[in-house]
């Protein structure tokens, strides 16, 4: 083995893109003065000759308060090449790590994003879209606490603990018909990437690692295994890498996961140059290419994969990479790049730790929590806090509990559940996305334990004579879900962004038997509401709320609790609204080949480039319904300049809430640069009582303000003059400063 080890040799790795990374790059490489991963070149440490027995008790790498590079580097010295190789791939589909004689467990990986996929109920917590439009970062890190939970605790009575979450998801919502828009932070890239990091960090906060999904380009499910996408550099860079960049920057995300689809001609898995933006800004986790998205080892290796997920242990593997790498197939400096991610990886999670005092205490604490009233607590936050009020006719709302006896429950999903339970197959019920609930009470189950059964009507015959009637509208995971399978997929998205006739002509008749008609929708993506918007007194988003929905939604109603969550996307008109939908197939959702290539069936070209969600609206003059960031509250809030940055906001109303403070910059462009009208750049949530004023600072530098410069392929603050905008929404922004 030895011999091996030295016929391997020493190489000399030019770092290219990495060696120039940002300080936390550095840091995690400083390990090796040479600029040198240096992997297969260590000295077998201490007594080891043989590499079967077990490394001593005392080993530096066995100490968890050592410094987690100094570990990798010591535990390098008692492993054989093949374990070094080993440790880049999954062990049984989903379970990684498995090294006993070093005392590294195998632990499981959990889909998510909306709890553990694992085998058991769990508390329900809504899905993404919820926690983008709660626009409250310390929620998603709370709500992700929770996740992460979960995750360890759900197989707590094997060794095999969760330690990993697939999620959260942060494509873009390019287009509103993306059937997995509900997995994912809606349109706009840094209150993704904002959202993302808080979710990173809270799943980090309980040693889970997160697996941000999916990188890069994968906004939509029509052919989305087969597709090769081609996006301009500057949309790349500003648009659908950026929330992962926000992420890195913000939560150094322990894993993120590669798309399945083709970027610029490569699998996004092998796409070194697109993975090294990753590490340029400074990344040092895990890179995991979705399940079955790994291509062989040379392609996936050397594209920059550090795990290969789906697969299982496989010694012959192993022992051939090794001769791979002898050979120089394997680019040396990525395998050992990815030697010490996966290592690092493994440290963070606590995969080497798991027999310590830290790691069972932690393990204690999930199990107590599981399933218990705190973590049913931030549930019903999360779900009170993402509830968006869109109308609220002449201050209809919220209802006097006192004069309100009867309810018309009414609608598609009045009765019906949306995560795994009832749902036959994955399929039925959003994929990846989809859990065991241990409880999904729906509205007329929650209405009904409320109001007393004979409160509740169930039949639209009894609309007219019912105190008000709530409409449960929308769409479920027949169509917001996750396509499964290889290949050209039918109907893989959204076809359009409407509701089903049905709905609107029931919608219509019951307006017109009671005008006491409150509509609610969930839903993962924009909907067109304008066709019957005008008829209904009140109307809410719900989207996918998670097992307190129905009793947050009546909290809402009831004005126990006061909505103030915002939407994360434009909700347009129609679909031609959107500009990747005014350019044709071959850029929206891309043009079958006529003849397949290299795994190749479809090509998308994304020519509406920046112009995504409300940045094509504000470009082309189109008045959405409700634009980006809208939401009402039962009180008024009101905003005045405050210092070089700053808005002061009081409560003018006389209830308490919470108002989403929203700050963006208008760009000095030129003839050569257009930018957009105006781009979100940072938000605040603050908590108001009657009366109350609060100032909110932003504090805007380069990250802020930056620009990707396609000429110089590099990130810019352009000359002259910038405007700063604040207010309560993207289209209401009464406090203006401007700076040079
Ligand atoms: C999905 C991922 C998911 C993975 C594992 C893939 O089909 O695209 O989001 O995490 O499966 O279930």
């Amino acid at each position: 083995m030895r011999k091996l080890i030295n016929m391997i040799g020493v190489a000399v790795v030019a770092h290219g893109a990495y060696a120039a990374g940002p300080a936390k790059a550095a840091e995690a490489q400083a390990f090796d003065k040479d600029n040198n991963y240096g992997v297969f070149d260590y000295k077998p440490a201490g007594n080891v000759t043989d590499f079967k027995s077990a490394p001593p008790a005392n080993a530096l790498y066995r100490n968890p308060a050592a410094p987690i590079e100094d570990r990798i580097t010591d535990v390098l010295k008692y492993m054989t090449p093949e374990e070094k190789m080993a440790i880049l791939h999954m062990t049984s589909g989903a379970s990684a790590g498995d090294l006993p004689r070093l005392g590294l467990v195998n632990f499981r990986v959990y889909d998510g994003p909306n709890g553990s996929r694992c085998d058991r109920p769990i508390t329900y917590m809504p899905s993404c879209i919820a926690y983008a439009a709660t626009w409250d970062r310390d929620l998603v890190f709370a709500a992700a606490q929770v996740l992460g939970r979960e995750n360890r605790a759900s197989w707590a009575e094997t060794k095999t603990v969760g330690r990993m979450l697939l999620g959260p998801g942060a494509d873009i919502a390019r287009s509103p018909t993306g059937a997995r828009n509900f997995e994912y932070f809606g349109e706009d890239p840094v209150l993704s990437g904002e959202t993302a990091a808080a979710y990173c960090r809270g799943l980090q906060s309980v040693g889970v690692s997160p697996c941000m999904k999916h990188y890069v380009l994968n906004d939509q499910e029509w052919a989305r295994t087969v597709l090769d996408v081609h996006c301009p550099e500057r949309a790349l860079r500003e648009i659908y890498v950026r929330p992962f960049e926000i992420a890195v920057r913000k939560a150094d995300p322990w894993a993120i996961m590669n798309s399945y689809n083709l970027v610029r001609g490569e699998y996004a898995s092998h796409n070194l140059a697109v993975n090294n933006y990753l590490r340029e800004a400074g990344w040092t986790g895990a890179l995991v290419p979705d399940w079955g998205g790994y291509h062989g080892d040379v392609k996936a290796i050397n594209g920059g994969t550090t795990l290969e997920s789906g697969c299982w242990r496989n010694s012959k593997r192993d022992e051939n990479e090794v001769k791979m790498l002898a050979e120089g197939k394997l680019d040396r400096t990525l395998v050992e790049k990815a030697c010490r991610d996966a290592l690092r990886l493994y440290f963070r999670v606590g995969a080497f730790d798991a027999d310590g005092a830290a790691d069972k205490a932690l393990q204690a604490e999930c199990v107590r929590l599981f399933r218990g009233r705190e973590h049913r607590a931030v549930a019903y936050r999360a779900a009170a806090e993402s509830l968006v009020l869109l109308k609220n006719a002449d201050g209809f709302l919220p209802l006097d509990e006192k004069a309100v006896r009867t309810v018309c429950v009414l609608g598609p999903n009045a009765n019906r559940t949306h995560s795994m339970i009832g749902g036959k197959h994955l399929r039925d019920c959003g994929g990846s996305g989809a859990v065991i609930a241990g409880r999904e009470p729906t509205p007329l189950e929650v209405a009904l334990a409320r109001f007393g059964g004979g409160n509740v009507y169930t039949d639209a015959k009894d609309a007219a004579k019912a105190d008000v009637v709530v409409y449960f509208g929308g769409f479920n995971h027949h169509v917001d879900r996750e396509v499964l399978g290889w290949g050209i997929i039918k109907n893989a998205d959204r076809k359009d962004i409407a509701l089903d006739d049905a709905q609107v002509a029931e919608i219509r008749a019951l307006a017109k038997a009671n005008p006491k008609l409150v509509v609610a929708l969930t839903t993962g993506a924009p909907v067109a509401v304008d066709p019957w918007e005008g008829d209904v007194r009140a109307l809410f988003v719900r989207w996918y709320a998670g097992e307190e929905g129905p009793a947050a939604f009546y909290d809402a109603l009831f004005g126990k609790v006061n909505p103030s969550g915002r939407l994360p996307y434009t909700f347009g008109k129609r679909l031609t609204d959107w500009y990747c939908h005014r350019l044709g197939e071959k850029v929206f959702p891309g043009v079958k080949l006529a003849q397949k290539r290299n795994g190749v069936e479809a090509e998308e070209h994304y020519d509406d480039g920046i112009w995504v969600g409300y940045r094509g609206f504000d470009k082309f003059k189109i008045e959405p319904k409700y634009p980006f960031g809208y939401g009402l509250s039962y009180t008024t809030f009101a905003f005045e300049k405050a210092g070089s940055c700053g808005a002061k906001v009081t409560n003018t109303g006389d209830r308490a809430g919470r108002c989403v403070v929203q700050c963006y910059v208008s760009k000095p462009g030129s003839d050569a640069v257009e930018m957009p009208e105006k781009e979100l750049v940072d938000f605040a949530s603050v908590e108001l009582k009657p009366g109350e004023s609060k100032t909110v600072s932003f504090d805007l530098g380069f990250e802020q303000l930056k620009y990707f410069d396609e000429a110089k392929n590099a990130w810019t603050r352009a000359k002259g003059r910038y405007i700063v905008s604040i207010g309560p929404d993207s289209a209401n922004r009464p406090v203006v400063h401007t700076f040079e």
